[in-house]
């Protein structure tokens, strides 16, 4: 039986010039390099100047993956912005890249899933595209994380960087098979009880700002244990084995938390696509982020099997399968 499917055609990435290194964090908080490579696996970070926002990142990200998609912007009718720093608290920062890419039609708003937030919002994309009321999307992970960490906090600022990543989908006839190109299946969870192990202290309605706080060491044994049942759950109801996908690309959190999943669902590691030495947690971004990558220097190819997962604050968590 055949079925439309929501094929990505094509992806994009911008991330900001101002590389920081351990070392030069090892020069305002009490770290080393030594430290923050073995617990976490990351070497540097790209941080934002002060007058680039979230909008400005994402637009970039956005213009890359309508150039790789070879279409123009005013084809696209809906525009899905994972954030969890928004230049605003509103408008959607979606809105602002709407108006920056010249697009007068269809809709654009946030989703928020803080680092599950591109699985989120590939999930409602494809949704709203399958659903028939529109035809081209634009889906983007975009951060100013940078905005957000207590720079004082050795625990949480080795951690986490800005970014933006982005890709085109369109919907095309498929035969209703794992063979088809486009996103296949979706997994999507979350469970508020554990919302005091990952969050930012502060927010509009608490009439303050406030900075990123974690429970690291819960987190992390969260992070192997629901990110790896969310996969086993994506295999087992596509009759799938680890061995069938071609290319793993995990949220860039931690590379012990991506060795940790990879090894439980014994997926050989050449398999896996690992950004986060250069790139650090970009939350919403990473994901696309290290797709882009993926892509662009080849790896990823014309048909292959792709599985995406994150865990991200609330908790949030999910899994995904698409076909190049
Ligand atoms: N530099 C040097 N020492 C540090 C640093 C640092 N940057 N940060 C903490 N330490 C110290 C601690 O103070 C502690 O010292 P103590 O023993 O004297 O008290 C020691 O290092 C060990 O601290 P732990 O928190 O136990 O270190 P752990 O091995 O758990 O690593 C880490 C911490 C990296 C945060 C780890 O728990 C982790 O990766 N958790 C997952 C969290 C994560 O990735 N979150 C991202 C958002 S969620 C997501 O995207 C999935």
């Amino acid at each position: 039986m055949s079925k439309q499917r929501s094929v990505i055609i094509g992806s994009g990435s911008y991330l900001p010039p101002n590389i920081v290194t351990n070392e030069d964090l090892a020069k305002t908080v009490d770290t080393t390099d030594e430290w923050i490579t073995a617990r976490t696996g990351i070497k540097q970070r790209h941080i934002a100047d002060k007058d680039m926002l979230t909008s400005d990142l994402a637009t970039e990200a956005a213009k890359d993956a309508l150039k790789n998609a070879g279409i123009d912007a005013s084809e696209i009718d809906l525009i899905v912005l994972a954030t969890a720093t928004p230049n605003r608290t509103f408008p959607a920062t979606a809105i602002t890249v709407q108006a920056n890419l010249g697009i007068t039609q269809g809709c654009a708003f946030d989703v928020q899933a803080v680092c599950s937030g591109f699985v989120f919002a590939l999930t409602v994309a494809d949704n709203m595209l399958q659903a028939g009321n529109f035809k081209k999307a634009l889906v983007i992970g975009a951060e100013t994380f940078s905005r957000i960490i207590d720079w004082t906090d050795r625990t949480t600022c080795v951690l986490f960087a800005d970014g933006a990543g982005a890709v085109v989908l369109e919907t095309q006839q498929g035969k209703g098979t794992i063979a088809d190109r486009g996103i296949l299946y979706s997994h999507l969870r979350s469970d508020g009880r554990y919302e005091d192990m990952l969050y930012v202290d502060g927010g509009p309605s608490q009439g303050k700002e406030g900075f990123v706080k974690m429970s690291g060491n819960d987190v992390f044994k969260h992070a192997v244990k629901k990110i790896g049942a969310s996969i086993e759950q994506a295999l087992t109801d596509n009759n799938l084995v680890s061995d069938d996908i071609d290319w793993f690309v995990p949220h860039q959190a931690n590379k012990r938390i991506l060795d940790a999943v990879a090894k439980r669902i014994k997926l050989d590691e050449s398999k896996v696509v690992v950004t986060v030495d250069k790139h650090a947690n970009t939350s919403a971004a990473s994901i696309p982020l290290a797709l882009h990558e993926a892509v662009k220097d080849g790896r990823v190819k014309k048909g292959d099997l792709i599985l995406i997962e994150a865990l991200g604050g609330g908790f949030t968590w999910g899994s995904m399968l698409f076909r190049w």
